[in-house]
């Protein structure tokens, strides 16, 4: 995988020299990339981010904005896709178009990546895929960096199991982005972690990521189930989790208590809800991966061997701990 990109290196850099470089927080449709980007030690980058459809996206976009500045040698040309998987493959198309020099992908959804990838390895630009996974071949991408989302499900359902385990629970699942790799990842982690519990899942339906989706899936399920017939919430991510909060006040139910609640990512509101006791247990997904992402650019664009799969480590958080973490929080 390293090998192939690394041979296309003098491709990219000799098509680099007749581009321009580009403004940093540019749109791929209308910036232009076209003489002299990545010229000298400037390295033209186009990150195709998924939209900014959560408070963990909010702080990643802003880590990778702070790590491809002018002043770290990048000209960065950035587009959010507003989760929509076609639009985010015609900007990865419009980079290769434009000739920048590296490509950075959050992919929405896992499938589908084949022919664009295919293509920017075919124009000798390099693919660093940062936070999600994609299914295509790995030949199609220099490096991965991001978090173990299966993991984060596992540690979230062992304390579910320890909690709930031994009691009839009924579960109801707010679901990330259909086909994404967290939603699918998180699901699978979760579900193994408490097989053979008594914690049945009577529910699962997807919120998008996002907190209107998780309060309207939530207001359904109340609908169907009752806050009476609700035990507990697995949110895939905190912004979907205070959807649900919001959606089981309106009920004239107490959540956190009537309703348990655990979610995904640790950004701030959601460790604010955890420490007033609105949400039980929260496992970090840490958005900050800007300074990786940017040395894996680097190295690639350079010719140097760069780590192909980086794990970024997240941490878990009960009541205490968030109450400790929170004056601190980056995030
Ligand atoms: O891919 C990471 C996930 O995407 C975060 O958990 C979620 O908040 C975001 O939208």
């Amino acid at each position: 995988m390293k090998k192939r990109f690394l041979s296309t290196i003098a491709i990219a850099g000799a098509a680099a020299m007749a581009l321009t470089a580009c403004s940093s927080d540019s749109d791929a449709g209308s910036s232009d990339a076209a003489d002299g980007g990545g010229g000298g030690d400037v390295i033209t980058v186009g990150f195709a981010q998924t939209g900014s459809e959560s408070g963990w996206r909010s702080a990643n976009t802003e880590s990778m904005k702070t790590a491809f500045s002018s002043e770290n040698g990048f000209e960065l040309v950035f587009n959010a896709a507003d989760n929509d998987t076609a639009a985010q493959i015609a900007a990865v198309r419009s980079f290769i178009n434009q000739g920048v020099d590296a490509i950075v992908i959050a992919p929405i959804v896992e499938d589908g990546w084949d022919d664009v990838l295919q293509e920017a390895s075919d124009a000798g630009i390099p693919v660093i895929l940062e936070d999600r996974t994609v299914s295509a071949s790995e030949d199609l991408y220099a490096a991965w960096i991001g978090l173990d989302f299966e993991q984060e499900g596992v540690t979230a359902g062992e304390w579910a199991a320890a909690e709930f385990g031994d009691t009839e629970t009924n579960m109801v699942v707010l679901e990330g982005t259909t086909g994404s790799a967290p939603a699918n990842d998180r699901a699978t982690g979760f579900d193994s972690a408490i097989e053979g519990t008594m914690i049945t899942k009577i529910d699962s339906q997807t919120g998008d990521f996002t907190r209107d989706g998780g309060k309207s899936v939530m207001e359904g399920f109340i609908q169907n189930y009752g806050v009476d017939g609700i035990d507990l919430v697995y949110a895939h991510n905190d912004d979907m989790a205070l959807g649900a909060i919001e959606a089981i006040e309106a009920a004239g139910a107490v959540p956190g208590e009537d309703i348990k609640i655990i979610s995904i990512d640790a950004v701030h509101d959601g460790m604010q809800a955890l420490v007033d006791g609105k949400i039980n247990y929260i496992v970090e997904c840490n958005p900050l991966l800007g300074d990786l992402v940017a040395a894996a650019v680097t190295g690639v664009v350079n010719g140097e061997d760069v780590e192909a799969v980086q794990y970024v480590e997240d941490l878990a958080f009960d009541q205490a701990a968030a109450e400790e973490a929170l004056p601190d929080r980056k995030y």
